[in-house]
């Protein structure tokens, strides 16, 4: 089940970060402060009480900007992140976005493979963007073309 993230999610959020990703930009603190923030749209996914994954959004007018989707080890390729990243396609639709745009490490074939299924255009690469020889792609999907298969997708949750 989804449904939006609250304070108190953060520490489980964090979990989930830290088990999913070699390179950490944000503590508990900045999530806890993130989700107390209205440009943030949060989402979990929980599964029997337990926390599976999240996702996190920034709010940026036209543009919204995909921070994170991670989900659980035990819980991957079960579709959550696809839930996770329609619920957040669903949201930037409503508020207004043009566009939706991310970065992704080079080398992380599931998320890239993940975006790419949903429509996602590889626009450029920035270079050592994680660190030496850690390339990141910037991928973007523009929204006001598929509005309607974003709420058709949502309304399937
Ligand atoms: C990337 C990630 C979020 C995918 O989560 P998930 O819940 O397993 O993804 P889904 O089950 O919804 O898979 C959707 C599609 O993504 C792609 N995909 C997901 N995992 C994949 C893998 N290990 N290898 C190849 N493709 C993969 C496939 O196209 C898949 O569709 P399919 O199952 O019909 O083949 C998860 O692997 C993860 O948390 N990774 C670590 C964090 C991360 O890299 N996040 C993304 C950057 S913000």
């Amino acid at each position: 089940m989804i449904r939006t993230a609250d304070i108190s999610d953060a520490e489980n959020i964090a979990a989930i970060e830290q088990e999913s990703f070699t390179h950490h930009p944000w503590t508990k603190a900045m999530f806890q402060s993130a989700l107390a923030d209205p440009l943030y749209t949060f989402y979990v996914y929980e599964q029997e009480g337990i926390l599976a994954g999240f996702a996190c959004m920034k709010d940026a007018g036209e543009e919204a900007e995909i921070e994170y989707i991670a989900v659980a080890k035990p819980f991957r390729r079960r579709g959550i992140a696809t839930r996770l990243l329609n619920a957040l396609i669903s949201a930037s639709v409503e508020k207004g976005a043009q566009a939706i745009f991310l970065e992704v490490g080079a080398q992380n074939l599931p998320a890239v493979a993940l975006y790419e299924k949903h429509g996602f255009t590889r626009i450029s690469v920035r270079k050592n963007y994680y660190g030496e020889g850690r390339d990141a792609f910037v991928y973007q999907r523009i929204l006001h073309k598929i509005t309607h298969n974003a709420h058709r997708t949502m309304h399937n949750e």
